[in-house]
């Protein structure tokens, strides 16, 4: 379902009627193209306070310099703020150039993890999450803001890049945790930066439309041979994709009892990469809620990871250095009338991810971190009634619905053999969505 409205707002007549009515403009955002990779301008990088990131080396990496243009980045250190002083340096080094960034730019901040042992550290660096969402909801032009928490900036190397591309076009304000490599992280740099899952196997569930399509299509552009997987009845859909990006297709339904054998037996070679995407709804006010749409809902979104994420580690078919992403939903984080089932089972994948995560990593090497998408057009919201269709695409900072890919972009931030100290994280792919926190 197309949306008329970004369309119609891009025209003259439509900028000046939507601008006159006080109506939201959504500006069309940049993506990643393969001509255009990058951000077009420079960077600017400015520090608050005294900091001990060794960044320079890392933001050079990531292909944009610092000139005389329009920023279309900017990322502000703040790691060193420690106190309500040097706090009032991030208002005073973003308050002139805020203006100035351009459209579909970004705005990183860094923040350190906050101090169990100093309160004053602590306020200010949670601080810095208020300040992040605050100008996320105003800076408006497609332009996002994200706050990263790191204290070693070679291990937020795949996280920066992310974050100031056009890959990270529906992600603003968003807070992540990156781990220091001494803490565990199992960083490794790729051999390229523009394959970076050669020679990497990946499954995606639910990969014959919408999201895990667009999964299964960015992940094989990242060189990873995809394993394409979905319901018996959709194999022709599956097999198509699987054909178009040089993988293989399983028709599989995940909720299956030997599923977690079916998998194993057909990736004998290993697996590197796990995505849950399947997912459905069966949406009913609790009251009106038959026991069989909670239960095919809990054992879709919530059973089946449990137990195919159980069964592919226990086997070590899920190879060290591994990467699991999970899909939840702003549906788990926020809740959503007439959504207890599926609120529950989203929920439920985040509890997973919490749990799994440090585990995971300290026992096999393996990261599990979860995408918690916001408004996606696909044919799941396209089912959606107009209205509640059209608040959902409208009430967030970029006032429009996101992409499959940019849930996709997601993904393969999260699948990089550089995010391993990327761990334990839910990163909504929402706009910045005015439902939850
Ligand atoms: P979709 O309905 O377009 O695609 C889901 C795919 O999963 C379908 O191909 C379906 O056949 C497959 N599937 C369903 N049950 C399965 C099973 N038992 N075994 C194997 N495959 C199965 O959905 P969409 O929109 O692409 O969503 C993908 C994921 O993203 C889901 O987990 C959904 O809950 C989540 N999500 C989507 C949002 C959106 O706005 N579209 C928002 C938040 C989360």
């Amino acid at each position: 379902m197309a949306d008329r409205y970004l369309s119609f707002t891009g025209t003259a007549p439509g900028r000046f009627l939507t601008r006159r009515l006080g109506l939201p403009q959504p500006a069309p955002l940049r993506r990643w193209t393969a001509e255009q990779p990058s951000l077009a301008g420079d960077l600017l990088h400015l520090t608050a306070g005294k900091s001990d990131l060794d960044l320079a080396p890392v933001l050079a990496r990531t292909g944009l310099t610092a000139g005389e243009h329009r920023p279309a980045a900017v990322v502000l250190d703040a790691t060193g703020v420690r106190d309500v002083d040097t706090l009032a340096e991030v208002h005073a080094l973003l308050h002139p150039v805020v203006r100035s960034v351009a459209t579909s730019g970004r705005v990183v901040l860094l923040g350190a993890p906050l101090d169990p042992e100093d309160h004053h550290q602590a306020a200010v660096q949670q601080a810095l999450e208020g300040f992040t969402r605050s100008l996320g909801k105003e800076i408006g032009r497609g332009r996002t803001v994200n706050l990263l928490r790191l204290t070693d900036a070679a291990a937020a190397e795949s996280t920066l890049r992310f974050l100031l591309s056009p890959r990270s076009a529906y992600v603003s304000g968003q807070v992540v945790g990156v781990e220091s490599t001494v803490n565990g992280g199992a960083v490794t740099a790729p051999d390229g930066w523009d394959r970076p899952l050669a020679g990497r196997t990946a499954l995606v569930t639910g990969a014959a439309r919408g999201i895990g399509e667009a999964v299964a299509e960015t992940l094989a552009r990242d060189g990873a041979r995809v394993v394409v997987l979905d319901v018996p009845r959709a194999e022709e859909d599956a097999r198509r994709v699987a054909e178009r990006l040089g993988g293989t297709a399983l028709a599989l339904d995940i909720t299956a009892a030997d599923a977690g054998e079916r998998l194993a037996a057909a990736l004998t070679d290993g697996l590197d990469v796990l995505v849950h995407n399947a997912g459905i709804t069966r949406d009913r006010r609790l009251v009106n809620m038959p026991g069989d749409r909670w239960s095919s809902v809990l054992d879709v979104n919530l059973a089946s990871v449990l137990r195919t994420t159980d069964a592919l580690l226990s086997q070590g078919v899920l190879r060290p250095g591994g990467r699991i992403v999970a899909t939840a939903s702003i549906a788990g984080i926020a809740g959503n009338a007439g959504q207890t089932n599926y609120g529950a089972s989203k929920a439920g994948v985040v509890g997973l991810v919490r749990s799994l995560a440090p585990r995971a990593l300290a026992e096999r090497g393996v990261t599990v971190n979860a995408v918690a998408p916001g408004f996606i057009e696909t044919r799941m919201t396209a089912a959606v009634p107009l209205f509640i269709r059209e608040a959902g695409r409208r009430m967030n900072s970029l006032a429009q619905g996101g992409l499959p890919v940019d849930v996709a972009e997601t993904t393969a931030w999260l699948a990089h053999p550089a995010s391993g100290a990327v761990n334990g994280q839910v990163v909504r792919v929402c706009g910045q969505s005015l439902l939850g926190a």
